[in-house]
């Protein structure tokens, strides 16, 4: 069976951009795959080098999950700090890595602007390079960052697993792992790493939109619906939708607002309810405080059974525990067979 390896920054809630985004597709794939899904706390570092509480925070991802329906017994979930092997190939890996294709990456270059404190607006060509080597800089930018790519083809290819599903953010640092999986195999003259494919799992993932006017769902947006979310903070959020004064002449093509909160009508709510809708837009009848009420009842009905999984979950730290215990214990058995072959590979001596 072909192994999926799919990994998550523990920044955060889930939002029903990730549910429907990505969740959803995993409670698929776990039946037919090899999956290991796991929470990325290191990768965490390279951003917040001095995290409040990490260990919560991996929890906090790690009860949504199990809360969503990953059935830890046949897709074990780790959290990444817990397995040590996985250092130990991005050593390996970091040996054969160049700093020039590090740094042209472009979300390298994005935090690293950050981290020195690099006007967004005003970047030029070469601004990164020239702020790292500017030696009265009193900002500077960790190895940690740079070598981002580095860690995540490890976390990846420790279990040579070929399907990742990833967003399409991810792309450059897809490409730089299946760069390093076959630099590898050239350095050593072996066939040992299978290169990892992007996987959309298109057919399933749905782009969920923001309801805040144009683009998607997410964190970053602070558009975003959370699946902890309570019923007044839902409602409060969709009453918030931008929408606009209805349409004039009927059946008009609706503008991005409004086609968003038909999407997420769409995704959440009965096919009735939809035609209803749409048919009350198309007739020029529509009343958007009345979408958004019932959006905002769909939305809950969706949201309010996975929060009460989650708040107990989240409160059984026991059970918590369990399963990051087993999950390690299933994904350290899996990178050990995986370190073993890189060390004899590489040369080392094996007593
Ligand atoms: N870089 C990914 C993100 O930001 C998280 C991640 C780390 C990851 N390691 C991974 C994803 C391995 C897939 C596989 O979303």
């Amino acid at each position: 069976m072909e192994t999926v390896v799919s990994g998550i920054r523990p920044t955060g809630n889930l939002h029903l951009g990730n549910y429907f985004g990505a969740v959803k597709g995993f409670l698929q794939m776990q039946h037919e795959y090899n999956c290991l899904f796991f929470i990325a706390d290191w990768h965490s570092l390279t951003t917040h080098p001095h995290p409040a509480d990490i260990r919560k925070s991996a929890y906090t991802i790690l009860s949504e999950y199990l809360a969503c329906g990953i059935d830890p017994e046949i897709a074990p979930i780790y959290i990444q700090s817990d397995v040590p092997e996985t250092v130990e190939l991005y050593l390996y890996l970091n040996m054969i890595a160049g700093i020039g294709e590090l740094m042209r990456t472009t979300s390298f270059k994005d935090k690293a602007r950050q981290q020195l404190h690099i006007d967004r607006v005003h970047t030029t060509e070469g601004d990164v390079e020239h702020e790292i080597f500017n030696e009265s800089n009193k900002h500077s930018v960790s190895a940690g960052l740079l070598t981002y790519p580095t860690l995540m083809a490890a976390d990846i290819i420790i279990h040579k697993a070929v399907k990742v599903p990833v967003g399409k953010d991810q792309e450059q640092n897809m490409e730089m792992a299946r760069r390093f999986a076959r630099r590898f195999n050239q350095t050593y003259g072996v066939d040992f790493f299978p290169e990892p494919a992007s996987f959309y799992y298109s057919h399933k993932a749905v782009k969920v939109p923001g309801l805040d006017g144009s683009g998607k769902m997410g964190k970053s947006e602070g558009n975003a619906i959370y699946l902890i979310d309570d019923e007044k903070t839902i409602r409060k959020k969709v009453m918030k939708a931008v929408t606009d004064s209805g349409p004039t002449e009927p059946n008009s093509p609706k503008p991005e607002p409004i086609a968003n909160l038909f999407t997420m009508m769409e995704i959440v709510s009965t096919k009735d309810t939809y035609d209803y809708f749409n048919e009350k837009y198309n007739a020029c009848e529509i009343r958007y405080g009345d979408m958004k009420k019932q959006l905002a009842e769909d939305i809950n009905a969706f949201c309010a059974p996975i929060r009460e999984r989650i708040l107990a979950i989240a409160a059984d730290t026991d059970y918590l525990d369990k399963v990051a215990r087993q999950g390690a214990e299933k994904a350290r058995a899996s990178a050990a067979k995986t370190l073993n072959e890189v060390r004899r590979i590489i040369g080392f001596h094996s007593y």
